[in-house]
């Protein structure tokens, strides 16, 4: 059986969650159950980044402790995933002991290891420079070309600042980068990413700091406890430390099937932490003599009504804002992972706008999909006591073959126009044929109409239920299924024919989707 183990970023905790946190953890969920539905193991997993400074600042501020913060913020994530109909394996921490243990075992691998030129992979170093406590990071001079050493993503003023830490020598890693590119031991998706991917190393790369000494809410470096490991060593090592890489036995054996044993091991990313997951990440695991990843791909961005999503301009749309207006759990919620999948090609950014969610809604789940449901349902149940009728060949086309292709690529939209070929084939003929006529003439020619209408519909149904399963599973209800959606799925997806039971009856219910005002 082929494995598929795909990871979010784990989320900060010092945010409340945001449409961009759902896009990438509802793609990632997309996948998942695509993945399952094509009768591969899958390994979902997300969770929460909690260490650093910027929660040591709000647990001063709210005078509570660091690990009241981190439990409260996680908590969020975790819920609003539910409600999202997120069905991830595991949720990491970072502040559980699991994942510390992890770390650790890391920390003893690295410490002892070369880089591919033989010199010590991690060293010590006093640094000075700029340093900016919202970013916890040090500033080039480059990045502050401003007066007063304002950071450009805080416009707080930095502060000079030295400090002894651990580097990690990523300096030595180009060549070997290079060997990984060619030999497509990992790739990075989309194109122009791997692009600027080459472009940083072709620039020359720069060791990398490990360790903080001035921050407590972290986990201790053991042989000197005086440092914290520091955020990516901290935070890219959840992907292992999560499946048991640290646990010995039974416990070990997530590690084992979805890192060390050929998986297809794919890191869905937001386009501005690219560096550290195809970089860092892999020259970390490389020392450590682990496998890579085998896949990142980082997608865009999202603007709301075409200006940046931001705290101070209070325009950070919440998720569950969009479940409520379009219908609540199920339906509202299907509404969303539709569209943020449908509007933009996944990769590039995008714009989120209420008119453009308002009119897709409108013209391709009510009038589109809603209305095939309902016109052949109800003629069904008006000419044939709602009968599926007797089977009649006809083509499907290549849309299939465009979907399963589309999805490999994590186009979604693609897949999605795919998906919706089987409903405005279905509307076109619908319309053609006009079955509501000819069956006063020729009863059999309509039958066979509505026989093609509900195999488009229920090859639609499967290849749309990833994106929308809730709806999907009402939908399939009203076809009169008694098998589950998933049996019924696999079995379409490896023999490529919708079949229906003898003497199927569909029973018509409420429209899947109500059409909606335009205001
Ligand atoms: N904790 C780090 C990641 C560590 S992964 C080992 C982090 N966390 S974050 O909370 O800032 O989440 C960043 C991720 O949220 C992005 O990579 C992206 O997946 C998602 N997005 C946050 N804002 C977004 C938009 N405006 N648009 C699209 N996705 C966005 O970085």
């Amino acid at each position: 059986m082929k494995t598929f183990y795909i990871t979010t970023p784990i989320y900060y905790v010092n945010d409340v969650p945001h449409i961009g946190h759902a896009y990438t953890t509802i793609a990632a969920d997309v996948l998942a159950r695509w993945k399952r539905l094509c009768g591969e193991e899958v390994f979902f997993l997300t969770g929460t980044d909690e260490h650093g400074q910027n929660i040591e600042r709000i647990a001063r501020e709210k005078g509570v402790s660091e690990q009241v913060i981190c439990d409260t913020n996680s908590l969020r994530f975790r819920e609003l995933w539910k409600n999202l109909s997120i069905e991830n394996d595991d949720f990491i921490r970072t502040t559980e002991e699991r994942h510390a243990a992890g770390v650790r075992v890391l920390w003893d691998r690295l410490k002892t290891a070369k880089t591919p030129a033989g010199n010590p992979a991690v060293f010590k170093k006093k640094y000075a420079g700029l340093y900016c406590p919202r970013c916890e990071a040090f500033k080039t001079e480059d990045e502050l070309n401003q007066p007063g050493n304002l950071c450009p993503d805080h416009g707080l003023p930095c502060e000079m600042t030295e400090e002894e830490n651990y580097f990690f020598r990523l300096s030595d890693y180009a060549d070997w980068f290079r060997g990984v590119m060619a030999n497509k031991e990992m790739t990075i998706s989309p194109e122009s990413r791997r692009n600027e991917v080459m472009g940083v190393v072709q620039q020359g790369l720069q060791d990398f700091s490990i360790s903080r000494a001035r921050v407590k809410w972290g986990i201790p470096i053991p042989d000197d406890p005086e440092h914290v490991f520091y955020v990516w060593v901290d935070a890219l090592s959840n992907y292992i430390t999560a499946l048991g890489f640290a646990a010995t036995g039974e416990k070990r054996a997530l590690y084992e099937r979805f890192w060390e044993k050929g998986a297809d091991r794919l890191h869905l990313i937001g386009k501005e932490i690219i560096r550290f997951h195809c970089l860092y990440w892999p020259a970390m695991l490389q020392a450590a003599g682990l496998p890579l990843p085998t896949r990142v791909f980082a997608h865009g961005w999202w603007t709301v009504e075409g200006e940046k999503m931001s705290k101070t301009r209070g325009n950070v749309v919440d998720p569950r804002a969009i479940v409520e207006e379009y219908g609540g759990p199920g339906i509202g919620v299907d509404v969303l992972r539709y569209f943020v999948l449908r509007e933009v090609p996944f990769g590039n950014d995008g714009d989120f706008s209420r008119k453009a969610l308002l009119n897709r809604y409108n013209a391709e789940l009510a009038n589109a999909l809603g209305n095939l449901l309902n016109r052949t349902l109800q003629l069904l149940e008006k000419n044939n006591e709602g009968k599926i009728p007797p089977p009649s060949p006809f083509s499907g086309g290549t849309a299939l073959e465009n979907y399963q292709d589309a999805m490999e690529r994590l186009a979604f939209g693609e897949a999605l126009e795919s998906a919706l070929w089987y409903v405005n084939e279905g509307n076109l003929m619908m319309d053609r044929e006009a079955p509501w006529k000819t069956v006063k003439t020729d009863r059999e020619a309509a039958l066979r109409t509505l026989f093609k209408s509900v195999t488009l519909l229920k090859t639609a149904a499967i290849l749309l239920s990833p994106f929308m399963p809730a709806v999907m599973g009402e939908l399939w209800k009203q076809l009169g299924e008694r098998e589950s959606l998933e049996t019924a799925g696999s079995r379409f997806l490896r023999e490529g024919v919708v079949q229906f039971a003898p003497g199927q009856t569909v029973q018509k219910g409420a429209p899947l989707f109500p059409r909606k005002e335009v205001k």
